[in-house]
């Protein structure tokens, strides 16, 4: 992603650092990579909204017939805002959750949203609403995980799904319940590693095609998300090729164990948007710490985010590319911690998952520089928080040709206090 030094300067004096910036182009190419991979008869791909839920994307995904895997009530109601349909037939939105919380029950009855339910204690939920529609159950296959260890998307230490083994007194339980099965669901996450998704997704079908048999009104079946994205190496590709022929070999062998058309479904989130938004921050001021018996010392870049705005490095220790805005090509000019401004030692971007600092190579950085924090775009916005009450950083859409657009402004005071009442309760 390249957007011109002066280009971000223009939109740093419009509406301050930090902000977010999305590459249309970019999402765009993401969007027609999974349109391409689920380019085949019974195949559909949606969108783990999680990743990234501004109505922009939404609509984007909307326009190219992309569904959508919604966990919370307000998720389902920021994609029927955005345009996707409400209703079962098809589902177009689906609501995956362990647990139904705040407006969830309600807004998943009042728009006929088909629930994928990943504990068995949702179908009491349900049944005592007296819904007796269709549900998916998620499943826990027993194996698989995410892009880091604290991302534990199967195994016995998930808490997500349905143990596998408890899946047909399960769906006993549904049809006890006057519901019925219609999708098997299941999210092994990416793994680091392309092989280990490959190796994954051809384990599930497997297993679903053995159990298929036993559930007559099973219309679908979901492999979940988790195609990966490099986010060391900007030129690194998904062998999307390999990974259709999967997904086209997976379903036929799943339409022959159940000896009926059925629909095959992905709903990758990270892929989609991680390389089409950049946090851009500004340099505040360059500082340094000397060596003495505790360690060594190091020289800081601080900066004007922090983990309020992108969690992923504190919390995962997650890799993201640093750029010095302008100085793309420049060569290395030293090691630098690039810090935040947030009362929390651990307010770090370049750290590891052990919670150590890893000093990244950049080159000569001075304050008032921009920095690009790349591939921010999953799970960057979409976590960010008001700790420290700093209220979020604005989104700006580039459009392809260079247009522009504020999506979202910076939160102020007001907005943070909104919720802030004083009610008697009693
Ligand atoms: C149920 C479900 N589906 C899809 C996804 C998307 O995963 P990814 O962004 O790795 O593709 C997630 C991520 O947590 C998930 O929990």
């Amino acid at each position: 992603m390249s957007h011109a030094l002066e280009e971000l300067r223009r939109i740093a004096e419009k509406v301050g650092t930090p902000f977010w910036i999305y590459d249309a182009e970019v999402i765009r190419q993401r969007i027609a990579d999974v349109r391409y991979l689920t380019d085949g008869e019974g195949l559909q791909a949606r969108f783990a909204m999680k990743a990234c839920p501004a109505t922009r994307v939404l609509r984007e995904m909307q326009r190219a017939g992309i569904w959508i895997d919604a966990v919370s009530g307000n998720e389902v109601l920021r994609a029927l805002g955005a345009g996707h349909a409400a209703g079962n037939r098809p589902p177009v939105v689906c609501f995956t959750a362990d647990v139904f919380r705040d407006n969830a029950l309600r807004v998943v009855l009042e728009n006929g949203i088909l629930p994928n339910i990943g504990s068995a204690g949702m179908i009491r939920d349900l049944a005592q609403a007296g819904y007796r529609g269709p549900v998916s159950i998620r499943v826990n296959p027993g194996f698989g995980h995410g892009h880091v260890n604290a991302c534990d998307t199967g195994g016995p230490s998930s808490k997500h799904g349905v143990w596998f083994e408890d899946l047909e007194r399960t769906a006993s339980e549904v049809e006890a319940a006057g519901m019925s099965v219609v999708m098997l669901h299941a999210h092994i996450g990416s793994g680091p590693q392309f092989e280990e998704l490959h190796d994954n997704l051809s384990r599930l079908a497997e297993e679903y095609a053995q159990l298929i048999g036993r559930f007559p009104a099973v219309e679908a079946v979901s492999l979940g998300g988790g195609i990966p994205h490099n986010y060391r190496d900007a030129h690194a590709k998904v062998p999307l090729e390999r990974l259709r022929a999967l997904f086209v070999e997976c379903r036929a062998k799943l339409v022959e164990a159940a000896g009926r058309p059925l629909r095959l479904e992905i709903e990758p989130g990270r892929y989609y948007v991680a390389p089409g938004c950049s946090l851009v921050t500004r340099v505040t001021d360059l500082k340094e710490t000397r060596s003495n018996a505790k360690g060594q010392g190091v020289r800081f870049a601080m900066v004007d985010a922090g983990f309020v705005d992108l969690v992923r490095p504190a919390m995962y220790g997650s890799y993201h590319r640093i750029e010095v805005v302008g100085k793309e090509d420049a060569p290395t000019a030293g090691e630098l911690v690039v810090a935040g401004p947030l009362c929390e030692s651990g307010d770090i971007f370049t750290r590891d998952d052990a919670e150590l600092l890893v000093p990244r190579a950049l080159p000569e950085v001075e304050a008032g520089d921009l920095l690009r924090i790349c591939d921010a775009g999953a799970y960057g916005y979409a976590m960010s928080s008001n700790y420290n009450s700093i209220g979020r950083a604005p989104q700006v859409w580039m459009e392809e040709g260079g247009r522009a657009e504020l999506i979202s402004r910076r939160e102020s005071l007001e907005d943070l206090l909104k919720a802030e009442v004083s009610e008697v309760l009693g």
